[in-house]
C-alpha cells in the first residue's frame, strides 16, 4: 500500500523505468537531472512492434547496465541516494516486472523508501523538469504509443483525465499506418519525415464521432487500408509513386483530430497554460500547431524537450520527487499494474 510519511524534502532520488520496450534510469538530485540514461529495443523493429517477452527479457540483460551508468554518470553510488522512484503502470506488466522488482530489491538492500510512480503522471511531471513555474491550472495533452489524454492538471500531484482515447492511441494511429505503407518501426518519425514532402491536402481521411473531449484513431487507420487496397488495385506503384502526400495528408488529420479536442477542452476548462507530453510530441506539424493554439487562446505552451517526452527515467524520477515531498512511499507489498482503471493517477496495490 502507498502509506503516508513525512516528506523528504531534499533528496538524491534514482528513477526507474521499463513498462514498454525502453530501459531507463536517471538520477534527480535538488531539481536537477544528473544522468539520464536510456537503453531502447531494437530487436522489436523487425516485428513491426513491441514483443512483450523480448521485451521483459531484454530490460532484463539491460537493467544493471542501464542503472549503473546513470549512477556513474552522476557521480554516486548507491549509498548516496535517498529514495527510488519506478514506474508502476500502466504498460506490459512483463516489462514493468523486471523494473519493479529491480528498484523494491535495491530499496531494501539499501534501506531507503522507494515509490511506485503512475507512467502516465510521469509522461507530464516531465513538464516541469524544465519549467519548474510553469503555469496551473494545466492541460496536458499526452500522446504516446499507448496513451492519448488530456490531463486537467491542478497541480504536481493532483491530475484527473478529462479526455481519453476509445480505442487506438496517436503513436498507434502512426505506428500501424507505418506498418501498412511498409514502412519501419516505429512509424512516426518515419510518417513526419516523407510527410514533409508532401501535400496535406492531397487525399482526405476521416474524424470518427467521439464525446467531445475523447479521440478515436481506429477509424482513420482502417480507412488508410481500404484506400490503399482501391488505388494499388489500379496502380500497383501508388504507394511508392505517391508515399510523402499519403503521410502528409495522414498525419494532417491525425493532428487535426488531436487540437480539435484540445481547442474543445481549452473552451471549456480554460486553463493557465497548455502542455504537450510522450513520445507522439516529437512530430513537427503537432507541434506547429500546438503552439500556435496556444497562441490563438494567449496561453504559454510547453513542450519539453525530446529525451523528457518519449519514456525516459527522469520524468519518473521528478514524479517521485513530487509524490515523495507529499509524504507518498509504497510499501514492499506494492506490485505492477498493466491498466490505469481511473480518472486520477495512483500508485496502487494490485
Ligand atoms: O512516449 P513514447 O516514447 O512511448 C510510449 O509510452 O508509448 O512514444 C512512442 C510513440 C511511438 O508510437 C512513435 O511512433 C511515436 O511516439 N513518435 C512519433 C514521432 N516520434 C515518435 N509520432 C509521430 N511523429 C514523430 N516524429
Ligand atoms: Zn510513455
Amino acid at each position: 500500500m502507498p502509506t503516508n510519511t513525512q516528506p523528504i524534502p531534499h533528496s538524491i532520488i534514482l528513477g526507474i523505468e521499463s513498462s514498454c520496450d525502453d530501459t531507463a534510469a536517471a538520477v534527480f538530485e535538488n531539481g536537477k537531472i544528473l544522468a539520464n540514461i536510456t537503453a531502447t529495443q531494437k530487436v522489436h523493429e523487425q516485428y513491426g512492434g513491441v514483443v512483450p517477452e523480448l521485451a521483459s527479457r531484454a530490460h532484463q540483460s539491460n537493467i544493471i547496465p542501464v542503472v549503473s551508468e546513470a549512477l556513474n554518470k552522476a557521480g554516486k553510488t548507491i549509498q548516496d541516494i535517498d529514495a527510488i522512484a519506478v514506474t508502476q503502470g500502466p504498460g506490459l506488466l512483463g516489462s514493468l516486472q523486471v523494473g519493479f522488482q529491480f528498484a523494491k530489491g535495491l530499496a531494501l538492500g539499501a534501506n531507503i523508501p522507494f515509490v511506485g510512480v503512475n507512467h502516465l503522471q510521469a509522461h507530464i511531471s516531465a513538464l516541469f523538469i524544465e519549467t519548474p513555474n510553469l503555469q496551473l491550472p494545466m492541460i496536458a495533452l499526452l500522446v504516446s504509443g499507448g496513451h492519448t489524454q488530456l490531463v486537467w492538471v491542478e497541480s504536481v500531484d493532483s491530475m484527473e483525465i478529462i479526455g481519453t482515447t476509445i480505442d487506438d492511441a496517436a503513436g498507434e494511429a502512426f505506428d500501424k499506418a507505418a506498418k501498412l505503407l511498409g514502412l519501419g518501426y516505429p512509424g512516426g518519425p518515419l510518417i513526419d519525415k516523407y510527410a514533409a514532402q508532401g501535400n496535406a491536402k492531397a487525399y482526405d481521411f476521416p474524424d470518427s464521432q467521439t464525446a467531445p473531449l475523447d479521440f478515436s484513431f481506429s477509424g482513420i487507420k482502417t480507412s488508410l487500408l481500404y484506400f490503399l487496397r482501391k488505388e494499388i488495385d489500379k496502380n500497383p506503384n501508388f504507394v511508392a509513386d505517391e508515399i510523402a502526400n499519403i503521410c502528409a495528408s495522414y498525419q494532417h488529420q491525425v493532428v487535426n483530430i488531436l487540437m480539435k479536442r484540445l481547442k474543445k477542452a481549452i473552451e471549456k476548462h480554460k486553463p493557465g497554460s497548455i502542455g504537450l507530453a510522450g513520445g507522439v510530441s516529437a512530430n513537427s506539424e503537432l507541434r506547429k500547431a500546438f503552439i500556435l493554439m496556444g497562441e490563438k487562446f494567449k496561453l504559454n505552451s510547453h513542450i519539453p524537450s525530446f529525451e523528457f517526452c518519449t519514456d525516459n527515467a527522469a520524468m519518473i524520477a521528478m514524479a517521485g520527487h513530487f509524490l515523495l515531498n507529499a509524504g507518498i512511499q509504497s510499501t514492499m507489498d506494492a506490485a505492477p499494474f498493466s491498466k490505469n482503471n481511473s480518472h486520477n493517477f495512483q500508485t496502487r496495490t494490485p
